[in-house]
């Protein structure tokens, strides 16, 4: 099976109440960790690259074969999207014309008006689209805004253009959560929720959100949960106990398959224990 389109198992997520984890991906590796996540616990899943990232890779053909070879070369059974995450209008374009399944327009820097155009272009071009109404908080890939509710009629207007679900600020925050983080704002997803006439709905911002919050927002209409700094965060601190320890001084420990292994590993089970708590688990 090759890459998916993510229409289906979203629409899916949502009727079944549960969220499909769209894990951004970084290189070779982080991709290789997440299939093994998802495959071994049953999980259809999006993996999403942003732009910054697909370059950092090659580009975002590279990163469409990538995929597809290592769903051929792994095995892999379950449903599997790739999606670009909060891309230009540009970018959304060359992501339809390579083969990302589905695409993020992220127009909330515009103005509503020019924001409600742009979608309106993507979505006549691509079969699964996301679009994004109110900042997300916090900083990513060198975006960075200060995060917003959204509009409930704002939101009604780009859900009525036909997106297949949508981004929409609700206190959440890209990156870590600062420890006197208000949590997410309930009051405003029920708006969204009721003003949008019951389309899947996308949490950004995922990593680090207490799971009671991740359910209620589930059960409230979200059926996509994005993270990125989650899996980063635990790479990174596996990494470093590794070479605290001296362990890649230690006989052929600086290959960079030993040096990595540790890291990979808790990418693998971190993904593991999201799926788990998103409800995806044991749905593919
Ligand atoms: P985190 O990095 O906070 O998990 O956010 C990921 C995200 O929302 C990607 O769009």
């Amino acid at each position: 099976m090759k890459i998916v389109s993510a229409t289906d198992m979203v629409n899916k997520a949502h009727e079944g109440h549960y969220a499909i984890p769209a894990f951004n991906t970084n290189n070779l590796e982080w991709t290789q960790c997440i299939l093994k996540a998802v495959q071994e616990t049953r999980t259809p899943v999006m993996i999403q690259t942003s732009e910054g990232a697909a370059k950092y890779m090659g580009g975002y053909k590279m990163v469409v074969d990538m995929v597809n070879d290592l769903i051929e070369s792994m095995g892999i059974t379950v449903p599997v999207a790739l999606h670009l995450d909060h891309g230009t209008y540009e970018g959304a374009k060359a992501c339809i014309e390579v083969g990302y399944s589905s695409v993020m327009f992220d127009g909330s820097h515009y103005s509503i008006e020019e924001n409600i155009a742009k979608s309106k272009e993507i979505i006549a071009l691509a079969h699964a689209v996301e679009c994004e109404v109110g900042g997300i908080g916090g900083s990513e890939d060198g975006v960075t805004s200060n995060g917003e509710l959204a509009d409930p009629a704002e939101c009604k207007a780009v859900a009525d253009l036909g997106v297949d679900f949508l981004a929409a600020g609700i206190g959440n925050i890209h990156g870590k959560y600062p420890a006197d983080w208000a949590g997410l704002n309930f009051e405003r997803l029920g708006e969204i929720k009721e003003a949008i006439g019951g389309k899947p709905m996308v949490l950004h911002g995922g990593s680090g959100i207490p799971f009671e919050q991740t359910s209620k927002a589930v059960s409230l209409g979200v059926s996509k949960i994005n993270i990125n700094t989650e899996l980063q965060l635990v790479f990174a601190d596996a990494t470093r106990k590794y070479i605290e320890a001296g362990k890649d001084l230690a006989g052929k420990g600086y290959d960079p398959r030993k040096l990595l292994k540790p890291g990979c590993d808790a990418i693998v089970a971190k993904a593991k224990e999201l799926c788990e708590a998103f409800g995806a688990a044991g749905k593919a």
